[in-house]
């Protein structure tokens, strides 16, 4: 072989091997770097949801129940406080959530990143998406589902009203397909609202009035809930309680809520429209601190009987119940209005407005004995303690710099 010929065939050898040696390098990177899927961080060598959600779903060692509880809504503001605190007693949490745009979906991302710096997963779901959520109750036999997830809120369905049928309705069927399809069923607990009680005038609400004449669209979804509820407990033995929630607020917080956007407002100097009733009555709220709407959640899932259903049969009767959870003590938004101007150190620029009728009731007003009996639910936290908390958490969140932008 001649030399030119030779030192040729050797310089294509070292090409390709050196073409080869780069390849691996590459391959080797990307191998090792994390994804950027946050879920995947918690867990690197895991290769899909199904893996973290079962870890997300173990009970803790410290755990007294030995429980596993899916959150709907978990990124939401409630769901947020009950997540954590089913975790913090040991449980396993999943949670689920759409993060919709309804409201500033940062907040809810953040929220969801508090959960997983506390071990709770969120995965990334509609709760209409039926085979997202069979292969969940496939991956985990959760004890309980915590059902949160809804569109909220009474003035959007002027905007957006299908928004309402696809969570509030849709959605709910939905998920009992997939609970009274699973095995063994889960017992449910789910958020009705204070809402259901409409035109009701009888003071203080309780589960035993009236609650057929919605003022909203919301309200009458809420209240189809409540009806279709009764419809899976009758057929399949779903166990299944409804909590009535009276205007919950606190930290982490709705921005559609009006605490939240008076808060917002005033910082910001600009007026704030203050709806009053015919005769310049005042309109007035049930206001229930947050931490007291999870301690009566956890103690309906402590208290919550087993599902009777399986395969299409049920055995026996399941347990349905409906409760109040409220504060018992109305306020109204003008007294709102003084204890946010004290503790912001602001004079509010009030406008004053006749309360359209876009779904807005005048009053909520809770009785809770039946809770209080039945759940030893107990509200302790007034008004002023509690948005002091909200305003406390409310500086502290938008002051960091990054989160500037969204005041
Ligand atoms: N906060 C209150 O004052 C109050 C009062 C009465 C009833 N409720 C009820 O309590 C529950 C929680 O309310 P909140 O104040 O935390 O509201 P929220 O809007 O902060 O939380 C609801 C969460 O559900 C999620 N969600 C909505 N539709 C979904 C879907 N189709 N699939 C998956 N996720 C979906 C949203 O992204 C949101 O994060 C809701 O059912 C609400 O109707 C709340």
């Amino acid at each position: 072989m001649d030399k030119p010929r030779f030192r040729l065939r050797c310089s294509i050898t070292k090409l390709i091997f050196f073409w080869i040696a780069i390849l691996l390098t590459i391959l080797i990177f990307f191998h090792r770097t994390p994804s950027s899927n946050p879920n995947r961080r918690v867990l690197p060598s895991l290769p899909a949801w199904e893996n973290v959600v079962v870890q997300s779903a173990k009970p803790l060692a410290n755990s007294t129940t030995g429980q596993s509880v899916l959150v709907t809504g978990a990124a939401g503001f409630v769901g947020t406080h009950v997540a954590l605190a089913l975790k913090k007693r040991g449980d396993g949490v999943v949670g689920i959530d759409n993060f919709n745009k309804y409201y500033d979906p940062t907040l809810k991302r953040r929220r969801a990143d508090l959960l997983r710096r506390n071990g709770i997963f969120v995965l990334e779901a509609d709760i209409n998406d039926s085979e997202k959520l069979a292969k969940l109750f496939r991956s985990v036999k959760f004890t309980h589902v915590v059902h949160l997830a809804a569109q909220a809120g009474v003035r959007y369905a002027l905007r957006n009203p299908a928004s309402y049928v696809h969570s509030n309705i849709a959605g709910f069927v939905n998920l009992l397909e997939a609970c009274k399809t699973a095995n063994p069923q889960p017992s449910i607990i789910w958020a009705s609202s204070s809402s259901v009680y409409g035109l009701n005038s009888k003071v203080p609400f309780s589960e035993t009035h009236r609650t057929d004449q919605p003022a909203s669209l919301y309200a009458a979804t809420k209240k189809a809930g409540e009806e279709i509820a009764h419809a899976y407990n009758h057929i399949y033995g779903l166990s299944i309680t409804g909590l009535r929630f009276f205007t919950v607020y606190g930290p982490w917080g709705r921005p559609d809520m009006m605490y939240y956007s008076f808060t917002r407002d005033m910082l910001r100097g600009k007026p704030i429209v203050v709806f009053e009733g015919p005769g310049h009555k005042s309109v007035a709220r049930d206001f229930t601190y947050v931490d007291d709407v999870v301690k009566g959640l956890l103690a309906a899932v402590d208290t919550a009987e087993k599902s009777t259903g399986s395969g299409g049969k049920v055995e026996r009767p399941a347990q349905l119940r409906v409760f109040n959870l409220g504060n018992t003590s109305p306020v109204p938004v003008n007294e709102v209005v003084g204890l946010l101007e004290r503790l912001l150190g602001v004079k509010a620029k009030k406008v004053v407005v006749p309360m359209p009728r876009n779904g807005d009731v005048l009053f909520t007003h809770a009785n809770v004995s039946l809770a209080r009996r039945e759940l030893g639910y107990v509200p302790t936290t007034d008004l002023k303690t509690g948005l002091r908390k909200f305003v406390d958490w409310y500086l502290d969140y938008y002051s960091e710099s990054n989160w500037k932008s969204a005041w």
